[in-house]
């Protein structure tokens, strides 16, 4: 595994790679030094065949990520804004495109990048002290990686647009309640609720999580037609080794041994 600057990265025997944003004291902002880890990280989990799931947190019991870095953001002209921008947009994609399940660990401030970021990430499980939140107009700005687009897609259009224009934050309970955060649990619960989720995900068998994936983004994808590619997908499983196994365990009455094959 690499060492980074400012990602802590723990993989476990069972595969699950968490990765903890680690700026604490400038509650986990995301300069570009962070944003160019998280990529090299990424790119770990799409290369690294023993790493089966991911979970993504911040360090401390205070923040995921309070945002971009602001004193960064402050610097930018028109023509490295946009770079700065589709650079952050790469990424996430990146994230949200991943074939292994990646889950957001939301363990306290998920604003601006960093509500972007665990947006990204195919679930949220929030802490009961989490508080999301677009709040970029209070500096002049609109979110600049993905926010606005799946802020709308997980919440929908009249709450995103309210969102974003008052920058208001959500606690854990009104995520939970929009459909933005899967579950809130207390602090101390959440990393063991993400292994709970993340080991029952790894039990099935991985090629059908990876295309479950797929498919879920393509209804999100304007040049892609979903039914299209779930029909696709669902040929690809049924030409897997897993598929057999699966079905044969089935009617067996045993426990199906997947091989992600
Ligand atoms: N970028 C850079 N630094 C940030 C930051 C960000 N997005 N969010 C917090 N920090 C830094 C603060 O500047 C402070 O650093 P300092 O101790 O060197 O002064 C440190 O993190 C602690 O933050 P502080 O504001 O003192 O904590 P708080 O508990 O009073 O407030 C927040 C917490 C999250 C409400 C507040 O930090 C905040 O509003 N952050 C910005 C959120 C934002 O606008 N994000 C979108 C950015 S596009």
């Amino acid at each position: 595994m690499a060492t980074f600057q400012n990602l802590l990265l723990q993989l476990e025997d069972n595969g699950i790679l968490t990765i903890s944003i680690n700026r604490a004291d400038k509650l986990n902002a995301l300069n570009s030094t962070t944003i160019l880890e998280l990529q090299q990280a990424i790119q770990e989990v799409y290369d690294d065949t023993t790493i089966k799931g991911v979970i993504i947190t911040g360090v401390g019991a205070k923040a995921f990520v309070a945002g971009a870095d602001i004193a960064e953001i402050a610097e930018l002209s028109e023509v490295n804004a946009r770079s700065f921008a589709e650079r952050g947009q790469e990424v996430f994609s990146m994230i949200e495109r991943c074939n292994k399940p990646v889950i957001a660990a939301v363990n306290g401030f998920a604003l601006g990048g960093g509500c972007e970021l665990a947006m990204a990430c195919h679930m949220r499980i929030a802490s009961e002290n989490a508080k999301f939140g677009q709040p970029e107009v209070n500096l002049g700005l609109i979110p600049g990686y993905g926010g606005t687009q799946r802020l709308t897609q997980l919440i929908g259009k009249g709450k995103a647009m309210e969102l974003m224009m008052t920058a208001d934050m959500l606690s854990a309970p009104e995520a939970l309640a929009l459909g933005l955060a899967n579950h809130v649990v207390a602090q101390e619960e959440l990393l063991p609720k993400c292994h709970e989720i993340l080991t029952k995900i790894l039990a099935k068998a991985p090629l059908a999580i990876g295309m479950v994936i797929d498919c879920v983004n393509a209804v999100y994808a304007k040049d892609e037609n979903g039914y299209q590619t779930e029909a696709n997908s669902f040929a690809r499983c049924c030409t897997s080794e897993d598929f057999v196994e699966g079905t044969n365990a089935f009617l067996e009455k045993r426990k199906a041994n997947f091989k992600g094959i």
